[in-house]
Formats: C-alpha cells, sequence, structure tokens
C-alpha cells in the first residue's frame, strides 16, 4: 500500500515502461508538475505589475527563492540564483569571474569531477588563466589534501571539486577542502549534483563559496540552482541587461521584477 501511494506520486511511474535512467535524471513528482501547471494557468505574466497576476507570479517567484534559501541554509534569497542546468550555471559563473580576474591568476580543477565543473573552468586558460589539475589518488580513488596544498598558490583563485563523485560514488569532505582553499586566499566552487538526492546540503556548515546542483536529479524539473555567497556576487559583473545589478536578477536574464517600472521610467 505505501508503495502503492509512492508509486502514484511520479506520472513517470504510470505506464508498462519501467524507465531505468535513473543515474541520469530522476523522476519528476507529481505535485511538481500541478504546481507548474497551476503557475502556467493562472500567473504566467511579467513580474513587478501591480495586477492580481502579477502579484501572485512575483510571490511564488520569491517563494521559490526563499524554499530553495532554507533546503541549502543560505542567508538571503539574492544568494539563489536559478538556471537551466549545473553546466550552464558553472560557466555564467566562470564567464563573470573571466571579466574581473588577470592573466596569471590561477584556478584548480580535479581529473574526477563532472565536465560540468570543469570544462567551464579549463576555457579561462584562453583569457590567460593558468589552470591546474588536482589528481585523485589511484590506488584510494581520493582526492587528498596534500595534494592540493602543492597546488595552492597566492594567484589561486578558484577551486572547483565536487561534493560527490557520480562515477566513483565518494563523498568528499567538503567542509576540509573549503578550509584549505580559504586559508590559500582561494573560493570553492562545489558541484552537487550527485550530492543532492541523498544529502541535505548546509552551504554554511561546508562555508562553501558556490554550490550547484540541477533539480531534475531531486525529483524536479529540468532546472538548476546555484549558491553563492552574497559578497562575492555583489562583485561580479552579471549577464542580464546593463540597468540589472541586483541579484539573482543579473545573473538570470528573464522574467524580472524591476522591468515595470524600468518601462514606465523609460517612456515617461
Ligand atoms: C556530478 C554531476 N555534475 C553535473 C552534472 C550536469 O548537470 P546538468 O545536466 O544540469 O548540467 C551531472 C549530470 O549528470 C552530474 O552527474
Amino acid at each position: 500500500m505505501r508503495f502503492d501511494y509512492i508509486r502514484s506520486q511520479f506520472p513517470g511511474l504510470g505506464t508498462d515502461w519501467v524507465l531505468l535512467d535513473n543515474a541520469g535524471g530522476s523522476q519528476i513528482l507529481k505535485p511538481v508538475v500541478e504546481r507548474i501547471n497551476e503557475h502556467f494557468y493562472s500567473s504566467n505574466v511579467q513580474l513587478g505589475g501591480t495586477y492580481p497576476h502579477s502579484m501572485l507570479a512575483e510571490e511564488r517567484h520569491e517563494k521559490a527563492h526563499l524554499d530553495l534559501m532554507r533546503w541549502v541554509n543560505a542567508d538571503d534569497p539574492s544568494e539563489i540564483i536559478l538556471g537551466s542546468s549545473t553546466s550552464l550555471l558553472v560557466r555564467t559563473l566562470a564567464g563573470n569571474f573571466s571579466r574581473i580576474w588577470k592573466p596569471g591568476d590561477e584556478i584548480i580543477v580535479t581529473n574526477c569531477d563532472h565536465e560540468a565543473n570543469i570544462g567551464a573552468w579549463r576555457e579561462l586558460a584562453d583569457r590567460g588563466i593558468v589552470v591546474k589539475e588536482w589528481k585523485i589518488n589511484p590506488e584510494t580513488f581520493e582526492l587528498e589534501q596534500e595534494e592540493l596544498k602543492k597546488l595552492l598558490t597566492n594567484r589561486t583563485k578558484m577551486v572547483a571539486f565536487t561534493a560527490a563523485s557520480n562515477v566513483l560514488g565518494m563523498l568528499n569532505p567538503v567542509a576540509e577542502f573549503a578550509a584549505l582553499a580559504h586559508s590559500a586566499g582561494a573560493m570553492v566552487c562545489v558541484d552537487s549534483v550527485a550530492y543532492a538526492p541523498h544529502r541535505l546540503i548546509d552551504v554554511k556548515e561546508w562555508d562553501a563559496d558556490f554550490v550547484v546542483f540541477s533539480f531534475y536529479k531531486t525529483y524536479g524539473p529540468h532546472y538548476a540552482m546555484m549558491y553563492g555567497k552574497r559578497e562575492i556576487l555583489d562583485q561580479l559583473p552579471g549577464n542580464n541587461h546593463f540597468f540589472i545589478e541586483e541579484s539573482p536578477y543579473k545573473f538570470q536574464p528573464g522574467n524580472y521584477k524591476g522591468y515595470v517600472q524600468v518601462r514606465l521610467f523609460t517612456y515617461c
């Protein structure tokens, strides 16, 4: 009976097919589908208006950021940036940093992360950023802090690693890695895609600067979020229109609650 109830919560399980692609993504929950539909039926309008649909849209939009803020134990909804995938959010982040880092600055990637948290950083080599590789111990399949210490210098800006490996299954001691990176003045970007379906994320306990994961691994839609420390986000230029300067909107091209005011300002 209990299993019947659980199965009934997943539309994808209601067919005579057995969908075994769970390593790639989870099935979406029925209440999630219903909430998304509900939004498109009743509040699919611009944010920032004074008419009821727009106010409802804004309320829902803000609630989503607040709920996600609580989920990962962040301090402020502006620290939650939404995007279409983890790969694209990391790319957005790397692109932002590429505009403020200088040639000769360094980043460290691992040889055991998903491409999402490697490729976007590696491409910054084209801009003169030095990319170093933190290799796992091939005997233990662990990332060792002694190895990281050898790679860190006073030019290291970012250490990108995963909380849980999607290939090897190991969990990394994120808080310890972050403390070591911070002791050298570097930030950390933690891929939590394979971690989020199994463990609660606490960005404060980790003291992580950036944490990224995808909702399609946690019974949601093909969509993703990135947590970023507010004081760092404030220093980044953003990707949205030049007049959108506040987080999360400056990193989330799309609907923006200031548009109505901007339009009035522009046309008056
Ligand atoms: C550990 C890990 N990181 C990142 C990704 C990429 O996520 P997205 O498809 O949202 O870019 C995956 C996808 O399977 C993954 O397993």
